[in-house]
Order: structure tokens, then sequence, then C-alpha cells
């Protein structure tokens, strides 16, 4: 197996994105560290799938906008594993805890967006580092175009805490580059069986429309899977990548790749 031997602590990983890439790690031999903040069931539920992988890995219970928590949680990785090879931070806080617009945003719902994303990766990264030896990988799970455009205007919190922690990658990347250890960020396209699925239905209705199929937004005509998102995280964490760091990479099935400025009817040939 790939990784066999290898460590990692995924946060988020008691569902949807998070649950994916703990899953594909596990099958590359993998011992996952599956993280919640209140979903223990879920969490547990995890780690019984990646039992079933053959891998192993243990439940670890933390508010990641709390810098204390976030601490308790690495010194349990440590006496738990003792290393740690990969570290993806993937958690986000429930909708309703930032989703308002500029206008409107309450501070705490700004501090929420921020404290989870920015402050909880740059706590998290010198956390991890000194558990990591050389070659050591880690992912941030963002999504890019919240912090580039401005029109889903209640997503400004979460925009603007996402495009801190890209921008903390790009630090990390050369802080860390001297120890082999690469930081990049996975920004996903809209996926299936994931918060998307926790929507009233008529959003996911109005999603699912406008991505699926033939006439869809989405130039491969499906929305992703947490599997796809676990796949390219494993790519991130294979030897072959050594080489690629501090870099936002889109992983949508080409979304990224349409012109808003356009017609659908004139894109795509
Ligand atoms: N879904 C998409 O289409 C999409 C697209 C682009 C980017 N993303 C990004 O992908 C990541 C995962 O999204 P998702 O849709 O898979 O999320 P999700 O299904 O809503 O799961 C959220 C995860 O974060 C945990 N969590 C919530 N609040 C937390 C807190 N304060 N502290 C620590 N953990 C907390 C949850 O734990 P409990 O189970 O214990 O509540 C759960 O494991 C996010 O960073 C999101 O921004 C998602």
């Amino acid at each position: 197996m790939a990784h066999n031997g290898k460590h990692a602590l995924v946060t988020g990983s008691s569902r949807g994105i998070g649950r994916g890439i703990a899953l594909k790690l596990a099958e590359q031999g993998v011992k996952v560290a599956i993280h919640y903040r209140s979903n223990e069931t879920a969490a547990k539920d995890t780690l019984a799938k990646v039992r079933q992988r053959g891998s192993d890995g243990f439940t670890v219970q933390a508010d990641v906008c709390r810098p204390d928590d976030i601490i308790r949680m690495f010194n349990r990785l440590k006496s738990e594993f003792g290393a740690l090879d990969i570290f993806v931070s993937n958690a986000r806080p429930e909708v309703p805890e930032f989703y308002r617009g500029p206008m409107d945003i309450t501070l705490d719902q700004w501090d929420t967006a921020l404290d989870s994303q920015a402050k909880a990766f740059l706590v998290a990264v010198r956390a991890a580092c000194p558990l990591m030896g050389e070659g050591g990988r880690i992912v941030a799970i963002t999504y890019a175009p919240g912090g580039r455009t401005g029109s889903w205007q209640a997503w400004v919190g979460m925009g603007a805490a996402k495009s801190a922690m890209e921008s903390l990658c790009r630090y990390f990347a050369v802080a860390l580059a001297k120890r082999a250890i690469t930081v990049n960020a996975i920004s996903p396209g809209w996926i299936d069986d994931s918060v998307l699925n926790s929507l009233p239905d008529v959003v996911q209705d109005m999603v699912r429309d406008w991505h699926v199929g033939d006439k869809g937004w989405t130039p491969m005509g499906r929305l992703g899977t947490p599997a796809d998102i676990g796949n390219a995280v494993a790519l991130l964490c294979s030897a072959d990548a050594g080489w690629i760091t501090g870099q936002t990479i889109a992983v949508d099935g080409g979304l990224s790749l349409m012109d808003a400025g356009l017609p659908l009817e004139i894109q795509r040939g």
C-alpha cells in the first residue's frame, strides 16, 4: 500500500468530505485520527469504516474555534501515534454559524469563520510540525471562489476566512520547505454527500440542476464525491508530489474553467 505505516489527522472527518479523505488514506494503509466536534456517533462510524479497510485509528473531539482544544487534540495525537505524516485541515462550522451578508454579519459570526479557518490553521500547523519528519504533508480544504468573488453575499465571512487560510498555506510552504514538508490547498467544486445534503431540498435541487448533465455548468456534468477529494489528497500525499507546494488546486470537474461572463450556450463547443 502506498502509505503503509503513516499517520494522519483529518479534521472534520466524522462525515462529508473529511470522511472521504480519511477512508481513501485508510485504503492506502494510513492510520487516521478521526476528528469531530459534536457528532461522536458519526466519527465512530467513520472509524469503523477505516477498520473495514484494514487500517486503524482513534476518534478525537475538538472545537477548532478554540486554540486550547486544538492543542489538546495534538497532545492526544502525540500520545496515540507518536508521530504525524499527514495533516488535513477540513473542518468547517455549520452554515448558520457564519452565514450572513457583509452589511449584517455579526462580529461573533465573523470571528467564528475566521477562527475556524485562519486561526485554527495557524495554531494546528504549528502544533503539527514538531510531530512531522521530512516529507510531511499538510493540506487545507478551501473554497477558492468564495474568496475571489463577491456575489454570494452571505458567504463573506467564510470567503475571507478561506482566503486567509490559502495565504497561510503559501507562507507555511516557504517556512517548511527546508524540511521537505509541503503545504497545499485543495478547492473542491460542489460535492454530494456533504453539507449540500443538509440544505433545504429546493436549494439542493437548484445546485444539482445547475451542475449536472449535458447542460450543466460543470464540464464533467456531475457533482463531485467525497472520494474524488480523497483521491486528490492522496495524490498530494504521495512521494511523487514532493515538489508541489504552496498551491491552491481546483478539484472540480472543470467548474473553475468556465467563464461567468459568457452565456453557457456559446461555451464548451
Ligand atoms: N461540500 C461542498 O460542496 C464543499 C465545496 C468546497 C469546499 N468545501 C469545504 O470542504 C470542507 C468539508 O465540507 P463538508 O461539506 O464535507 O462539511 P460537513 O459535511 O458539513 O462536515 C463538517 C465537519 O466539520 C466538523 N465541524 C463543524 N464545526 C466544527 C467546529 N467548530 N470545530 C471542529 N469541527 C467542526 C463536523 O463535525 P461534527 O460531525 O461533529 O458536527 C464535520 O465533521 C469544508 O472546509 C468546506 O468549506 C465543501
